[in-house]
């Protein structure tokens, strides 16, 4: 852990109480000149840091903001996703950045976060809205022990993640639209992009990009994207704290990804069908340029879709765009 982690995580532990400069430094093994000129650090970021002479310092309140050291030091150390954090103010789309991480050698379980993403990019090659601070947008490098053909699997363990964390942030119970959005109302509010590389038969890599709108206003959201897409924020009426949202995400996905590589799939697929607002519908799937029409009857092992097509064949589906038609 970083000096910074350190000192934020004993802000954390006193719990709005004050924390003694000398002792943060006989702990850390640093001068206390080295802890304020960290402090200093600190509040050019915008933490308001409170300083008595008699007590030490006193956090009051932490900027809207993600800080790697701050979620680093929230996460326990003990988990493979999110041992390795990065946020970038800007960058074109973290998928990119995750993709040059795992070309360079990197294991996996670094995470990269942007605050704003230029080239933001969802499924089927549309553009994903990123507005900066508004939300959570970011990407996992994985290098997961399954076949190319269960990649499904790592895409329905997140999803199933995000409802978890939402649910505990937020007390919200959002509905699975195959393969990879999250629906509150009716509306979009998660996103998730995986993108695979791979040989015949092994996967070299995934890099799982997630975007949540977090704290988007109705104002955020163009408007020819407001019937399909909303924010926790709009939702719930009140501003989320982001990194506690961020936190939560990452340890559901650690926790489902060892559930995968353990062959423990099943658990999290019966989750996944159980919050799933697609089965059971009839539905229209584009597919690589093509139209199917069914009732989706259920998913299988490796988490595709299976669809009852209008001819009665049963056909599995591993990727393309759902609508739901009105029942
Ligand atoms: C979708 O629903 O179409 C997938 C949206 C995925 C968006 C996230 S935001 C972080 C990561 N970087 C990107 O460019 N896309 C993903």
């Amino acid at each position: 852990m970083t000096v910074d982690a350190h000192i934020l995580a004993a802000f954390r532990n006193a719990e709005g109480g004050a924390v003694s400069g000398e002792d943060l430094a006989t702990r850390l093994q640093i001068s206390r000149a080295a802890i304020w000129a960290r402090i200093e650090e600190l509040r050019q970021l915008g933490y308001e840091i409170e300083a008595s002479p008699h007590e030490g310092y006193r956090l009051k309140k932490c900027p809207d903001l993600l800080h790697a050291d701050d979620l680093l030091a929230r996460l326990d150390g003990k988990q493979l996703i999110g041992r390795d954090i990065r946020v970038f103010k800007e960058t074109t789309s973290t998928n990119d950045a995750v993709e040059r991480v795992a070309r360079d050698g990197e294991a996996e379980g670094v995470v990269v976060f942007a605050e704003t993403q230029t080239k933001g990019r969802g499924r089927l090659g549309r553009r994903w809205i990123s507005p900066p601070g508004r939300g959570l947008w970011f990407s996992i490098l994985l290098r997961p022990n399954i076949s190319p053909q269960s990649i499904t699997q790592i895409t329905v363990a997140s999803a199933v993640s995000l409802r978890r964390a939402i649910k505990t942030v937020t007390g919200l119970v959002a509905e699975i639209k195959w393969p990879n959005d999250l629906m509150l109302n009716g509306l979009k509010i998660a996103g998730i992009l995986t993108e695979l590389s791979s040989e015949p038969d092994a996967v070299k890599h995934v890099v799982l990009g997630i975007g949540v709108d977090v704290n988007l206003t109705s104002e955020d959201i163009p408007e020819e994207l407001r019937n399909v897409a909303t924010s926790l924020r709009i939702v719930t009426g009140r501003k989320l704290d982001r990194a506690a949202l961020a936190i939560q995400i990452l340890r559901e996905i650690d926790r489902a990804y060892a559930s995968i590589q353990e062959g423990m799939f099943e658990e999290l697929s019966n989750e996944w069908a159980s919050g799933c607002a697609t089965i059971g519908k009839d539905v229209t799937i584009e597919m690589g340029g093509r139209l199917l029409q069914g009732r989706v009857e259920a998913l299988d092992q490796d988490g595709a879709l299976l669809l009852r097509t209008e001819h009665g064949r049963l056909e599995r589906v591993i990727a393309g765009d759902v609508r739901i038609h009105p029942s």
